[in-house]
């Protein structure tokens, strides 16, 4: 079976063909960093603008790489939600028109359970596990007992970990995005250098919260410019602030998987991509009788393979298909 999926949920333009879920034919991503970052972070409009100028070459060289013409698609598939809805209409109108002139199914997919089944591209890892999604927008935990089942343990109450990352990066100057910039130079730096909050860590709850880091390290940084700390580097900042996040999201999967007795951790989302993170993970794994999977580092940040890989298991497991052409954008869409 071969599926089109189609991404545009935030600032990546991505078309993907993937055979029977696994196999990827073509997976291109046409990444819009350049044009957001002197912005500091993405600028919606411009987002879908960029969409429009870019989807036809993106589709078009990722049916020509997996050598497949249009007619020999089974099903087209883009992200429906979450996101922003300027960039989800470019890649659902388009997959519409697609599927309507060519004859074929249309399928709406969750990008969470994109990011979710991502490491499915890989293996097939044996349900029940716990997910754990770390994304720009999201840093949810959720308990996956097989495909379309899935229950939210825990979830940030504010920040997501990625826009974290992303905003601490533009306070430190750093650029845009902040994630791979501040794992790099944190690879510099002494994460003991200084201790910033890791919030709800004593409280037992599954829940996340960075906004107090965030304004933890706002005010390092200021009380650093006017000479009131010393010694400090930007790479031991970076270490710092880096440890603070990888220790929440350690503390709490570890604690997910014992309170749901799983054996088996899947993390993904982009900053599912972090270095210290997929370390940290690893060597909490064994002592806490854990086994745990991540995406390789193409299918962590945005990507279209997911989508198709998502919508192949969704066809295969479930009764709403295919989806009618009225199907519309949801920025809020939940899993
Ligand atoms: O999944 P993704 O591509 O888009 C969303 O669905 O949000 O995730 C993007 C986020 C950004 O916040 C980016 O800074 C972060 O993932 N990210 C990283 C790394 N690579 C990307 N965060 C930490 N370390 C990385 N290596
Ligand atoms: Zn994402």
């Amino acid at each position: 079976m071969l599926v089109l999926g189609v991404e545009t949920s935030c600032d990546e333009t991505a078309a993907a063909v993937v055979k029977d879920g696994r196999e990827i034919l073509s997976n291109v991503v046409y990444d819009q960093t350049r044009l957001h970052s002197q912005y500091g972070g993405v600028v919606p409009e411009l987002a879908g603008r960029s969409h429009v100028e870019n989807i036809h070459r993106v589709i078009r060289e990722a049916l020509a790489e997996a050598d497949v013409t249009g007619s020999q698609l089974d099903l087209v598939a883009a992200t429906q939600g979450p996101g922003l809805v300027c960039s989800l209409l470019v890649g659902i109108n388009t997959a519409k028109a697609l599927a309507f002139g060519l004859g074929k199914p249309l399928l709406g997919v969750n990008h969470l359970e994109g990011h979710l089944l991502a490491v499915f591209l890989q293996e097939q890892v044996e349900f029940p596990f716990l997910g754990l999604i770390v994304s720009g927008g999201h840093t949810d935990l959720y308990r996956v007992d097989g495909f379309g089942q899935y229950r939210v343990l825990g979830r940030t109450r504010d920040d997501a970990a990625g826009e974290c990352y992303d905003k601490v990066a533009k306070m430190m100057g750093l650029g845009y995005p902040g994630g791979p910039i501040i794992d790099r130079l944190a690879q510099a730096g002494n994460p003991k250098a200084f201790k910033f909050p890791r919030a709800l860590l004593e409280s037992g709850s599954l829940d996340f919260s960075f906004s107090g880091l965030k304004t933890s390290v706002k005010n390092f940084l200021e009380k650093r410019a006017r000479g009131q700390i010393e010694n400090i580097s930007d790479a031991d900042v970076a270490a710092s602030f880096q440890e603070a996040v990888v220790d929440a999201l350690v503390v709490k999967l570890t604690r997910a998987c014992e309170r749901e007795n799983l054996q088996r951790v899947v993390v993904s989302g982009g900053v599912a991509a972090n270095s210290r993170l997929r370390e940290r993970v690893q060597s909490a794994a064994r002592p806490n009788a854990f086994q745990a999977w991540f995406p390789r580092l193409e299918f962590c940040t945005d990507n279209a393979a997911m989508i198709a890989c998502a919508a192949y298991f969704r066809y295969k497991n479930s009764a709403s298909f295919p989806f009618p052409m009225d199907m519309d954008a949801q920025a809020n869409l939940a899993l």
